[in-house]
């Protein structure tokens, strides 16, 4: 195993594995405990010694089938990978298991990130297990308070920077560079072997027969490039023949990846980003690189959708009992359009990955079902009603037990 510099990835390294020959079987047999992100340690890490391993069990997340969703996005059929089932609520600890681990293998004494609120939330989390320090900046007032709290809960040091995404991650970048702190951003290639752990689950989950498409929001682009990897592996092992094609949905007002992915990917140009979906409020994306090379592997797409479309989107996935934090639910917006635009087809196999769980984000929830967000077309507000029987009868109404 080596670290090798990504080809014009602006200072960005990749974990470069010599596999051994690998089975399906391998994988498929071992069920139960630990069924998580090191199920499949021989495609991640092989040799990060066991010991060493800082571990929530993290991974085995669902992946569940609906039919009121597929109906949403004008499909047959449409699975959903739960990654808001995971021990803080979001795909990160996937990368943060492996990425810490190797962190304090090498001796951090202090781990740090610039977030959205997500990566700060398992930072902490992760960092609390192993007890040693982290340092999270995240923007000010632009983090989901339930991101907020879990980073706090869990001992971190929260840092609310008075800027964007972007300007705290150049300054934890620079930290880093310094000396002062380990970067566990994503541009750490230890958390995008983790990461690849989605794609190897869904393709286990589906009988390594791989979906025809699979879709997912992208702001930082670390996921985009995670499974682009995967995929790239998984078929040089033999592991699949095709893989799927990736979808990256960005929101409008965050949508540098998209804009480049229209004009032929010939650069990227930030932009400063607007967006309810705060998780993906990024303007200038630092996996860039390798997720142009993800898009373009795979025949993939880029597409971007507005926040009511996103708000419509989870009210969508909330409302089917499954729920999702907004950056999440852009995945499915995403898909809805393609199959509008008849780019996806209806009687395709498709796998949206919800990244965060429901619960990240309940003022943006209660917003929407308030009136004060959104179309309000699945609107669905608490009403206040008198202590009373009579009351009560009134406002339920009739059907019966
Ligand atoms: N969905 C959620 C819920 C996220 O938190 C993020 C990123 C993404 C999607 C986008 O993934 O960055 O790999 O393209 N959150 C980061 C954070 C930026 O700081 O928590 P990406």
């Amino acid at each position: 195993m080596g670290l090798h510099p990504f080809p014009g990835g602006a200072g960005l390294f990749d974990v470069v594995h010599e596999f051994p020959p690998l089975e399906r079987a391998l994988f498929d047999r071992r069920r139960g405990r630990p069924n998580s992100v090191w199920r499949f340690r021989e495609l991640v890490d092989p040799e990060l010694p066991p010991e060493a391993v800082v571990s929530l069990e993290e991974g085995g997340t669902p992946l569940l089938e609906s039919e009121a969703l597929a109906r949403y996005a004008g499909l047959s059929r449409l699975a959903l990978k739960h990654e808001g089932r995971n021990p803080t609520g979001s795909f990160k600890d996937r990368g943060m298991t492996v990425a810490v681990s190797r962190a304090l293998l090498a001796g951090a004494k202090t781990l740090a990130c610039a977030s959205t609120g997500n990566t700060a939330a398992s930072l902490a989390a992760y960092a609390a297990r192993a007890g040693v320090r982290a340092v999270v900046l995240v923007p000010e007032g632009a983090t989901a308070r339930g991101k907020l709290a879990q980073a706090v809960a869990h001992g971190a040091r929260v840092l609310a920077v008075a800027g964007s995404f972007d300007r705290a991650m150049v300054l934890v970048r620079e930290l880093a560079r310094q000396g002062q702190v380990a970067l566990l951003n994503s541009a750490n290639p230890f958390r995008i072997e983790g990461q690849k752990t989605i794609v190897f689950e869904v393709l286990l989950q589906s009988g390594w027969d791989p979906p025809d498409w699979l879709a997912f929001p992208a702001g930082n682009l670390g996921n985009c490039a995670a499974f682009g990897k995967a995929l790239r592996e998984a078929r040089a092992l033999g592991l699949i023949e095709r893989a799927p094609r990736l979808v990256a949905v960005q929101a409008a007002g965050a949508a540098p990846f998209a804009a480049a992915f229209e004009r032929g990917f010939d650069r990227l140009q930030p932009v400063r980003a607007e967006t309810v979906a705060t998780a993906i409020c990024i303007g200038d994306p630092v996996s860039y690189a390798r997720a142009v090379r993800a898009i373009r592997e795979t025949a993939g797409t880029v597409v971007a959708v507005s926040d009511d479309a996103i708000l419509d989107a989870k009210a969508a996935v909330d409302g089917a009992g499954i729920g999702a934090e907004p950056a999440s639910c852009a995945a499915l917006a995403g898909v809805r359009e393609l199959v509008r635009r008849g780019v996806i087809g209806a009687r395709e196999r498709v796998v949206c990955v919800l990244t965060g769980h429901l619960l990240k984000d309940p003022d943006t929830t209660l917003a929407y079902h308030e009136g004060r967000i959104g179309d309000g077309q699945r609107a669905n507000p608490p009403t206040s009603v008198e202590a009373e029987l009579e009351a009560l009868r009134a406002a339920i109404g009739n059907g019966g037990p």
